[in-house]
């Protein structure tokens, strides 16, 4: 099949505006002049000057004027590509980084990447989205800059029939992530949605296209709630922020690079030792892996039942409460019942 990579993607955030951020970060004591930041990046002082307003407009706080360079008061927590990519150095997550400020969905785009032939490993994160689309044909609420909206392509030599331990090794990835910036122990509720204090702060949309024996590319969708103050009214009982939780604010971007960073490592152990190590790990950190009475709602019906340990293939076991015995779960809503 012929392919046309996507190299200019519409709307993705111009490098030299992610040169100049990385540039006036780095150096955030000292005042640069629009000359030099100029020649550094490869553009005109008038296009810094240009920049410059459109960052102030999205609440950078970038001092001084052309006349007298520019200085950042505050490193702002944006995931520019740049500062990624250093930190992700020696993973597969290091080379192709495409960012949005505004994006309808992140998975949308990282699946047409992958029909397009993107490599292996491209991350796609917005700062904020219009259409962000979660499980079960659910919306994912993308308030700008307050949360992570990433989506990793992947091409897993596996078979499709594999493909939920995939969704199992992000929800781990994720998890560990968030660990540190927690004061409790976030539960992982099968298959990979995070809770802490019985609330949701992250949720992972995993989409594909594949063959009957082989995964074309698969891609990995990542919503964390991260520095809310408020989650909205109709999900308020249910959902819930990092911020919400600690009362600290995070880094953003030190979430991300730890995620993918511990996503890359729970992939590649994944690809060399299979799904063991995966399934022991989901046992330690999960409170739904057995034992736990659940309600599951699939697209044909609901019925209650305790959770009976997961399937080599990653799939839930469940032993049901109306006697039929212990069924597998690929998919559905599984939801504590009391
Ligand atoms: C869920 O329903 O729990 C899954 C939510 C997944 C949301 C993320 S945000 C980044 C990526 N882009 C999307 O449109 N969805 C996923």
């Amino acid at each position: 099949m012929a392919t046309k990579r996507m190299t200019d993607l519409p709307g993705t955030t111009d490098r030299r505006i992610d040169a100049l951020l990385t540039l006036l970060a780095e150096n955030s004591t000292i005042v640069i002049s629009g000359a030099k930041i100029a020649r550094e990046i490869g553009a005109t002082r008038q296009q810094v000057w240009g920049w410059v307003e459109r960052l102030r407009a999205l609440g950078v706080r970038v001092k001084g004027h052309p006349r007298t360079g520019y200085h950042i008061e505050r490193v702002p927590d944006l995931l520019i590509p740049q500062m990624l990519s250093h930190r992700l150095y020696g993973t597969a997550f290091a080379r192709r980084i495409l960012h949005f400020f505004k994006i309808d969905s992140t998975n949308s785009v990282a699946m047409r990447l992958g029909e397009s032939g993107e490599p292996h490993g491209t991350i796609v994160v917005a700062e904020e989205q219009t259409a962000g689309r979660g499980r079960a044909g659910r919306s994912w609420t993308s308030e700008k800059s307050v949360g992570i909206y990433s989506s990793i392509l992947l091409r897993p030599p596996i078979p499709p029939a594999h493909a939920p331990l995939l969704t199992l090794v992000a929800g781990l990835a994720a998890r560990d992530a968030a660990a540190e910036d927690l004061d409790a122990q976030p539960d992982v509720r099968w298959p990979n949605d995070l809770l802490v204090g019985g609330r949701k702060f992250c949720g992972i949309l995993t989409e594909m296209h594949a063959e009957p024996d082989r995964i074309h590319h698969a891609v990995v969708g990542i919503g964390m709630n991260v520095n809310q103050t408020k989650m909205p009214s109709e999900i308020a009982d249910s959902a819930t922020s990092l911020r919400i939780e600690t009362h600290r604010i995070h880094s953003r971007l030190e979430l991300l690079i730890r995620l993918l960073r511990c996503l890359d490592r729970y992939y590649n152990q994944f690809l060399a030792e299979g799904a063991t190590p995966i399934l022991r790990r989901f046992a330690e950190v999960s409170t739904y892996f057995k034992g736990k009475h659940v309600r599951i709602t699939t697209a044909s019906e609901s019925f209650t039942g305790m959770t009976a340990g997961l399937e080599p293939s990653g799939v839930l076991r469940v032993t049901r409460d109306d006697g039929h015995g212990i069924v597998p779960i690929l998919s559905g809503d599984v939801a504590e019942a009391s």
